[in-house]
């Protein structure tokens, strides 16, 4: 192999490996998911609704939306999770096989009010299978450093009540537990439907 060839090489082989769609007659082309890489997420082991010790490898194989917010959050919390809710119940109408597949999980990051009952009802008011997990403090701050979650408590008003500042953030996982893109639910169930079709197959 004379010099100038083998350095041609190289760049005829990308060219070659991108002109390679996927085998097997989809005619769609391979869209790489958003957050393919993204640093987010990775082990826990928090607490559920009866006070047993949950871990992010309990949901091995399981495709995982992981939303962190509270339950006393008086707006955007309940709107994003009701869309989480509504958009997983519709893909598993359209995908009873895939949608049974998809785990819904809501952490707190209001440990302190938000006691391993009051969360795990709260999530499962938005749907049957959504997974409340709350946990100590540090626990939590773990979590959400992985997670890529920043919160801040707020001064207490003066009934006691306070707000909690947090990143709303809707993250899809694939079965391996690896982040995989975004989901819109400042755009409603039926967006966020759209968007787990895209990716859960
Ligand atoms: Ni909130």
């Amino acid at each position: 192999m004379n010099k100038s060839l083998f350095r041609v090489l190289p760049l005829a082989a990308a060219v070659l490996l991108a002109a390679c769609g996927p085998q097997g007659g989809s005619s769609a082309p391979e869209i790489e998911p958003p957050l393919e890489g993204a640093s987010i997420g990775g082990d826990f082991t928090l607490v559920g609704k009866d006070g047993q010790p949950v871990s992010w490898s309990d949901f091995d194989g399981q495709w995982r939306i992981v939303y962190f917010g509270y339950t006393f959050c008086p707006d955007v919390c309940p709107v994003d999770a009701a869309a989480i809710g509504q958009g997983l119940r519709q893909f598993e109408k359209d995908n009873p096989e895939l949608g049974k597949n998809v785990t819904p999980i809501f952490v707190t990051v209001d440990p302190k009010r938000d006691t391993p009952e009051v969360v795990g009802e709260f999530a499962a008011n938005f749907h049957p299978r959504m997974v409340g997990l709350t946990g100590t403090q540090e626990a939590i701050d773990a979590a959400a450093k992985k997670f890529v979650v920043y919160y801040e408590i707020g001064e207490p008003s003066e009934g006691g009540g306070y707000l909690v500042n947090h990143t709303n953030q809707t993250v899809l996982f694939d079965p391996d537990g690896e982040p995989v893109a975004l989901l819109p639910t400042d755009m409603g169930g039926p967006a966020v439907a759209e968007e787990l079709a895209k990716w859960v197959k």
